[in-house]
């Protein structure tokens, strides 16, 4: 029999890497062997429930290579000569940003070690983030920020941003891998300026939107217990105006829309990001009640035996198998795959509505693969089969599939 605990301690160690003092935990040592953002932030998560200074020793390194505007990069460069093959034009990280679960990864640290120094040493470093995605990412100024590259979404080839980069339902995966680089390049040419960026590529995707709003709450949340009353206003008020703007602009036929492009065209995409809003309480509880009722529990479009699919298998764009093109890190499949992360925020936007049984499906489905295929990148939603890159450590999660995981401190 699989013990999680156990085993995820295991993959956590064996995928931790040491430069000088600094401690970070890559998610896959073959396919992805450097730190990524939003990665790090489950990390620490996930190291918190064995070792609250690990946890800590993530964070510290994942806000280390901050830039001066606040600016922290979606993969970082430890070591001399890691540069995967893309130019992004500046030292040590990436040019691009990844969901911006950095708050509430500090406060679940901050949780189990209760250690307020560190609380107060890392806080200038997550404000000044947060500031920098607020200032720099409200290109149409109404309080929804967008991504400039699907790779900022985390969901890379997720067919939401198949309008904006100008691509059929239907493409290979060579195409999309191509269209996605040549935003790189406008981005750098750009200088950075999403403004300028937006003009080839801009989502505002429901995803990142509620990414944000639950760690604003957070932040403010951590902004309180440090006695920054005029900052944990300013947070909180960050939160709720994006709250309102996304009622009032993604909010379509009882389920929250990406916007496409600087016209904000509402996506059609049927994907599994319809179900993230549960995870800050941006449905009412009536409305959950539909959403989980009409759409997740569609036994013919998430309800599937092996887990929730990231697209449903009745969208056009559903393509679950792995492509046969190229590296394997070159085509991550959001096209229809289970990933862990998703099954993660859907088990904890169940449990905060109070669906606790199908939450509880959730997370024993999420073992069951991780028991019979291994922690692997992701699994096929027909036969449960895992894909992708090995020792990949986002099964990670399924430890804090718990009851008692808080969604926010106010919880
Ligand atoms: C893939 C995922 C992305 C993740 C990265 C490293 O590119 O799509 O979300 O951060 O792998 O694990």
């Amino acid at each position: 029999m699989l013990d999680l605990h156990q085993a995820v301690h295991t993959l956590l160690t064996d995928n931790t890497q040491t430069v000088d003092h600094w401690q970070y935990t890559v998610p896959s040592a073959t396919s992805y062997p450097y730190q990524w953002f939003w990665d790090s932030c489950f990390h620490a998560i996930m190291w918190s429930h064995f070792d609250a200074l690990r946890a800590q020793a993530e964070l510290d390194a994942l806000v280390f290579r901050q830039h001066e505007d606040g600016f922290i990069g979606h993969v970082i460069y430890w070591q001399p000569g890691e540069i995967l093959s893309i130019d992004w034009g500046i030292p040590h990280t990436s040019s691009l940003i990844q969901p911006p679960i950095l708050a509430y990864a500090i406060w679940r640290t901050f949780a189990v070690s209760q250690d307020t120094n560190w609380l107060a040493t890392i806080y200038p470093a997550a404000a000044a983030f947060y500031s920098y995605i607020l200032r720099e990412r409200d290109v149409r100024d109404v309080h929804l920020y967008g991504l400039v590259n699907p790779d900022e979404s985390g969901e890379d080839n997720a067919p939401k941003f198949d309008t904006a980069l100008g691509l059929p339902p239907q493409h290979n995966a060579k195409e999309n891998t191509e269209r996605r680089y040549a935003l790189f390049d406008a981005h750098r040419q750009c200088n950075y300026n999403a403004m300028c960026t937006s003009e080839h590529f801009w989502v505002e995707d429901v995803a990142y939107n509620t990414y944000l709003v639950w760690n604003l709450d957070v932040l403010s949340d951590i902004a309180y217990t440090l006695g920054h009353k005029k900052d944990a206003n300013r947070w909180r008020e960050a939160a709720t105006d994006t709250k309102t703007a996304m009622r009032k602009q993604m909010f379509h036929q009882g389920k929250y829309v990406s916007l496409s492009g600087r016209a904000a065209t509402p996506v059609s995409t049927d994907g599994w990001d319809q179900f993230l809003p549960l995870l800050a309480g941006l449905y009412t509880q009536s409305e959950a009640h539909q959403l989980v009722h009409t759409h997740l529990l569609d036994k013919n479009r998430y309800w599937l035996h092996y887990g929730v699919p990231t697209v449903a298998p009745t969208d056009p764009a559903y393509t679950p198998d792995e492509p046969e093109w190229g590296e394997a890190w070159q085509h991550p499949d959001w096209r229809g795959a289970i990933w862990m992360v998703p099954h993660w925020c859907i088990y904890h936007g169940l449990r905060r509505y109070g669906f606790t049984t199908e939450a509880e499906m959730i997370r024993d489905k999420s073992i069951a693969l991780i028991a019979q295929q291994g922690f692997r990148e992701n699994y096929h939603p027909h036969t449960g089969i895992g894909m992708g890159a090995e020792g990949f450590t986002w099964g990670g999660l399924t430890i804090d599939m718990q009851p008692t995981t808080p969604t926010s401190l106010s919880d």
